[in-house]
């Protein structure tokens, strides 16, 4: 195993820190969660802690923001070798290996295009399907030695999200505030209820829902933000995040908003150190 992530309790009398899994979710495409994840993991970093990225989405986009592309092993190799009854489909792939640094000191687990057959290729085994990710990030410590987890979830609904609702204990949704954003929201609320139904986790708490390319300047857009926000009312609901081209920008240089000085990002950062305020405060318990 892995030293850096032996439990760290086992030579020391105090006890090991619990870090906390937060996930990035909405069933729609493009409506921010990469955008959103990346930007959070780096606000959280900024903050003084420990922070891991896990990349469960098969499209890699997480990972493309950490300069790999799809990387000969990933967190589908690390999902298989966790799961006994899968010896035959296990390969040589270690966690230390598979961890990437980037240039700030942010590790992450990417993930490649074979996740996309994650549901197929576990479709038979025995032990609980829906706890590999949570049991992986137990058996490898990982809480101990993370103050964050930050995952980016696919634009699906499937096994891989059911996966990352169980391991989490907090979820964000960004959601593009129009008319077609409802039933998509509505859809993972559905799934968190599954969840709570089946009775073998407790479901992760809903720290808020994160307006995104928000057109402030449209009536039509403000009205359908305004519904969205009575029907939603159960959960904390961000200050809406501007459809901003230098957002976009930011990303496509693989760059947080916290790496510019400019005006226009600072307003972006203060929104990211409120989301990690807020969510601190959610999770502390
Ligand atoms: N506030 C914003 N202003 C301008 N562009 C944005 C904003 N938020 C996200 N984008 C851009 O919108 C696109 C989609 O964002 P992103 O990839 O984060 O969405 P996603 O939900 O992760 O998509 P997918 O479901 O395909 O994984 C990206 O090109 C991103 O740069
Ligand atoms: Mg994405």
């Amino acid at each position: 195993m892995f030293k850096l992530f032996s439990n760290q309790n086992e030579n020391s009398p105090s006890q090991p820190k619990r870090g906390r899994v937060v996930s990035l979710m909405n069933q729609k495409g493009g409506v921010g969660k990469t955008t959103m994840a990346y930007n959070l993991l780096h606000a959280l970093h900024a903050e003084g802690h420990k922070v891991l990225g896990i990349d469960m989405d098969p499209q890699f986009n997480f990972s493309l923001l950490f300069g790999i592309q799809n990387p000969q092993k990933s967190i589908h190799h690390l999902l298989v070798n966790s799961i006994r009854e899968l010896r035959a489909l296990h390969s040589d792939a270690l966690l230390s290996e598979v961890i990437v640094t980037n240039e700030r000191g942010i590790d992450m687990i990417p993930a490649g295009q074979e996740l996309s057959g994650f549901e197929l290729t576990v479709a038979g085994i025995n032990a609980p399907r829906q706890l590999i990710l949570k049991k992986f990030i137990e058996k490898n410590n990982l809480l101990d030695h993370y103050d964050y987890i930050v995952i980016d979830g696919p634009p699906t609904l499937g096994l891989l999200v059911v996966n990352i609702l169980c391991a989490c204990d907090g979820v964000l949704f960004p959601f593009i505030p129009d008319a077609f954003s409802e039933q998509g929201l509505q859809n993972i609320h559905d799934v968190l209820m599954d969840i709570e139904d089946m009775g073998i986790v407790q479901s992760p708490k809903i720290l808020g829902y994160i307006p995104n390319l928000f057109e402030g300047r449209r009536k039509k857009s403000r009205e359908d933000f305004e519904s969205i926000k009575n029907r939603f009312s159960d959960a904390h609901i961000f200050e809406p995040f501007n459809n901003r081209a230098h957002l976009a920008k930011s990303v496509a240089s693989r760059k947080s908003v916290f790496d510019y000085e400019a005006q226009d990002f600072r307003q972006l950062q203060g929104q990211f150190r409120d989301m990690v305020e807020s969510v601190e405060n959610q999770l502390r318990q």
